[in-house]
């Protein structure tokens, strides 16, 4: 396997942003270890647990499972970008509103996919959220919590944030 590094130029979080990547390098490992962006995390690093999730022109993509050279002028969108300077977005509010976080290490992921969700399906019933949630594994909160999160950001509750 190559070891040698080459320029990737990327777009992560609407900036162009250049890293030094092996071939084998994924997303994850640049989004982490390169641009610092450690709110994507690295759970199982085999594409089962869902905690790696980031969005890719909009669509949920598992970053562990992405070669970062294969990413091109795609825009790249990690959990960091859902902040609104120093305001949580809607959708972080409800996660806390609702207590859909215990250790917090899958919430990045479950946020990334819930955002592109909203925006689908912004009245998305439970069926329709476990379904696109499914990719998405949590140890500590037995996802009732987090099912009640979603439903504080569906349209009829007011709070979709695909509408702020
Ligand atoms: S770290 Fe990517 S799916 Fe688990
Ligand atoms: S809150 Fe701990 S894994 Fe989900």
């Amino acid at each position: 396997m190559s070891t040698s590094r080459r320029i990737l130029r990327l777009r992560v979080n609407g900036q162009p942003r250049e890293v030094l990547a092996r071939d084998a390098d994924t997303l994850l490992d640049v989004l982490r270890e390169q641009l610092g962006l450690t709110g994507s995390k690295r759970g199982c690093d085999l594409g089962t647990c869902g905690c790696c999730t980031v969005q890719i022109d909009g669509e949920p993509q598992l970053a562990c499972l992405t070669l970062a050279a294969e990413v091109g002028e795609r825009e790249v969108t990690t959990v960091e970008a859902l902040r609104d300077g120093e305001e949580f977005a809607p959708l972080q509010q409800a996660w806390a509103a609702a207590g859909a976080s215990q250790c917090g290490f899958c919430t990045p992921g479950f946020l990334m996919t819930t955002d592109w969700l909203l925006r689908e399906k912004p009245d998305c019933n439970r069926e329709q959220m476990r379904e696109a949630l499914a990719g998405n594994l949590c140890r500590c909160t037995g996802y009732v919590k987090i099912l009640d999160a979603v439903e504080r950001c569906t349209r009829s509750q007011g709070a979709c944030p695909s509408e702020k």
